[in-house]
């Protein structure tokens, strides 16, 4: 479980340029739950993903995964309880790197062996099989260079390096706004499969409000650094898409 205790932040605080992007959040996410976060721009969202990660520190408040408080650790140290996919497919892979190597990059991250990484050919095989399952037919592409492949090739495959090792915790920030329905599509089921087969805790920022209503069973909107709407499975499954544009009016 995942306690966002009263967090806020204040940007460049105290100077001309100050911004309070967010204003005492509290907000808990149980294990298991895909939790969908839309809201206007500059409401916070990212912000509240990077404190997560840990690419920036709260000005007041604290956050905890599992019983653990993580929110005074720099982001290496939270990486066996968190994993961050980006908009831009670029970040989080090395782009020089082979899709092996990137896999190999990604088991390493926790620093944990269980993945047979120092058997060179268990291992390829394990990247194999995991990459041919998204139907994308990069598995005969593994020695090629990550950079070489689309975005959607590429945010697929951040998403299942995310998941390479133990996780609790995925943070997704608008990961299909670069990308073509199809792909977009290719790893928004993907993050399905992750949360219901893994049990792995989702949280998606989106502007697409169609994904929104598809996807997860909780949907929260930011407004203005506070948590504006929170709506449960049942509530959200009731809610229409004139409704949720409505919040935005
Ligand atoms: N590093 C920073 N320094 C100063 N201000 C920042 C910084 N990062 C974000 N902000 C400001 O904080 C506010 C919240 O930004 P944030 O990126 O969290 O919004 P967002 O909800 O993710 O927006 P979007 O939907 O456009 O991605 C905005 O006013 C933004 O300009
Ligand atoms: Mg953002």
């Amino acid at each position: 479980m995942l306690i966002i205790n009263h967090i806020s932040k204040i940007y460049n605080a105290g100077s001309d340029d100050e911004v309070r992007a967010l204003q005492d959040v509290s907000v808990e996410v149980k294990k298991g739950e895909f939790l969908v976060v839309v809201g206007t721009n500059g409401s916070g969202k990212s912000t509240l993903l990077n404190l997560i990660l840990g690419t920036i520190l709260p000005t007041t408040g604290s956050v905890s995964i599992d019983g653990k408080t993580i929110s005074h650790l720099p982001e290496y140290r939270r990486s066996p309880w968190v994993s961050m996919v980006f908009q831009n497919p670029a970040n989080g892979t090395a782009p020089d790197l082979s899709i092996v190597e990137n896999f190999r990059l990604a088991a390493l991250r926790t620093g944990k062996k269980g993945l047979g990484i120092g058997n060179n050919k268990k291992f390829r095989q394990l990247v194999k099989e995991k990459v041919a399952a998204l139907g994308m037919g990069l598995e005969n592409k593994i020695d090629q260079s990550i950079g070489s492949l689309s975005g959607g090739q590429r945010q697929a495959l951040t998403l299942l390096m995310g998941v390479m090792d133990k996780t609790s915790l995925l943070l997704m920030d608008e990961p299909t706004a670069a990308l073509d329905p199809k792909s977009a599509k290719v790893v928004m089921e993907l993050a399905e499969q992750i949360n219901k087969e893994m049990g792995i805790t989702i949280i998606l920022i989106t502007h697409s409000m169609k994904d929104a209503l598809q996807y997860g069973d909780r949907l929260i909107m930011f407004d203005a650094g506070k948590i504006a709407k929170d709506l449960n499975k049942d509530a959200k499954q009731s809610l229409t898409i004139t409704e949720l544009l409505e919040w935005f009016a």
